[in-house]
């Protein structure tokens, strides 16, 4: 006789599932779906990173490692920040998280208290609001208002926000997953003031600061990127940033990441990797070391097209009538709304049976999204072009 399972954590029973999976479950049933709904490429990780992995095995870097990451790797962290940002960061300030998302769940734990509200704007990656449910945070969504088809921050109501003396943080993601919001050095700043003057940590996802489209990017960066809080409070004590190697060197399926913060955090960092993950595998930091050090002109191919992507899509999408398309400014996500459809999420799925194209539905994304698609265009320009075409046959015959 089987006994019945004991009853989960109360936690465990309030974390919602993906709205991003759900779908890809549902194309993958299918099969013979573009898969254009996760965030991720085409392109496989360039071979002189994976051969940077082979290599570290080969020489028997099999053993537990430092819990904060090789201490080449968080040079070759600072190296690469400072090379982009003009700055001069000591590598005390990186550790190596096993993924982007493992660096936003250390980050959450670093300043949140269970009961505590973090203020995330919304539409945003639903993971982020799912881990601040896992710290039992109460999650604020500042819904950005959708201002002649352009999304922006609404700093009053951030303000309202972060007002409660329960408000303890902000997460901004810019640019951002999934609107390709991006936010200018103004509003950057107000931020950084509001966030001093009530006392409150930034979070802070940059991690598509290198897809950036035109008169979004700062001026004057060689390669361009996108304005960063670090241009207007270079080190804050309140800021602690997150990133990852998944996007700029195609290594999603590599999870490895890292969390930046100040030096007095450390110690704290370092103890929640020993509880969780106890550290990222040695060779997989070797090939995050060749990535940041040699891995430039891979980043400026797949910026290169994604700039291509995004003009074609919407060249192609913006006279249909049925949809409100605006080209992003960063990240690589067409987040386009289809007029007259509240039920994004069985859209995706007319759209996965009958184009063969697996989108994300708004729904995922939280408040202000739910109207919207999203599709990743980090592809073979072929296939954008393709797909594009075969949504906008479709668009037309289902008016
Ligand atoms: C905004 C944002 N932050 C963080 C991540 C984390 O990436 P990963 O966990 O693959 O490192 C993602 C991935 O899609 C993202 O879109």
């Amino acid at each position: 006789m089987t006994m019945p399972t004991p009853t989960p954590s109360t936690i465990a029973l309030g974390v919602p599932d993906s709205g991003i999976v759900d779908i890809m479950n549902y194309g993958r049933r299918r099969g013979n779906v573009m898969p254009l709904w996760a965030g991720e490429g085409d392109l496989t990780t360039p071979a002189f990173i994976r051969e940077a992995a082979s290599k570290s095995l080969v020489d028997g870097e099999t053993f537990y490692t430092w819990q904060r990451g090789l201490p080449e790797l968080r040079q070759a962290l600072a190296d690469y920040t400072n090379r982009l940002t003009g700055q001069a960061l000591d590598a005390e300030r990186f550790c190596v998280t096993g993924s982007g998302m493992q660096a936003i769940q250390i980050a959450l734990q670093l300043v949140l208290d269970p009961g505590d509200n973090i203020i995330i704007p919304s539409p945003a990656w639903p993971n982020i609001v799912a881990a601040s449910g896992v710290r039992q945070a109460n999650v604020i969504d500042s819904a950005m208002p959708f201002v002649d088809g352009r999304f922006v921050l609404d700093m009053q109501a951030i303000e309202d926000a972060a007002r409660d003396p329960k408000t303890r943080a902000i997460f901004i993601n810019s640019p951002s997953n999934p609107t390709g919001w991006v936010a200018d050095l103004e509003t950057l700043q107000a931020v950084h003031a509001l966030a001093e003057q009530h006392n409150l940590w930034i979070i802070a996802d940059e991690i598509y600061s290198r897809f950036v489209f035109g008169d979004a990017a700062l001026p004057g960066t060689d390669p361009k990127r996108a304005p960063s809080f670090k241009d207007v409070a270079p080190l804050s004590p309140r800021i602690i940033y997150v990133n990852t190697m998944s996007k700029n060197w195609a290594m999603t399926g590599w999870r490895v990441g890292w969390i930046e913060a100040p030096v007095e955090l450390a110690q704290r960092v370092e103890n929640f990797i020993q509880y969780s993950t106890s550290g990222v595998a040695a060779f997989m930091q070797r090939a995050a070391i060749a990535a940041l050090n040699e891995g430039d002109w891979f980043i400026g191919e797949q910026v290169a097209r994604a700039t291509a992507n995004r003009d074609l899509l919407v060249e192609t999408f913006a006279p249909l009538n049925r949809l409100q398309v605006s080209a992003p400014d960063g990240a690589f996500y067409l987040f386009f709304k289809v007029v007259g459809e509240t039920d994004t999420r069985s859209l995706a799925r007319r759209l996965v049976d009958e184009v063969g194209v697996g989108l994300a539905p708004g729904t995922a994304f939280g408040p202000g999204g739910e109207q919207f698609l999203r599709m990743c265009f980090a592809r073979d320009p072929e296939h954008i072009a393709d797909v594009a075409n075969r949504i906008a046959r479709w668009m037309s015959i289902n008016p």
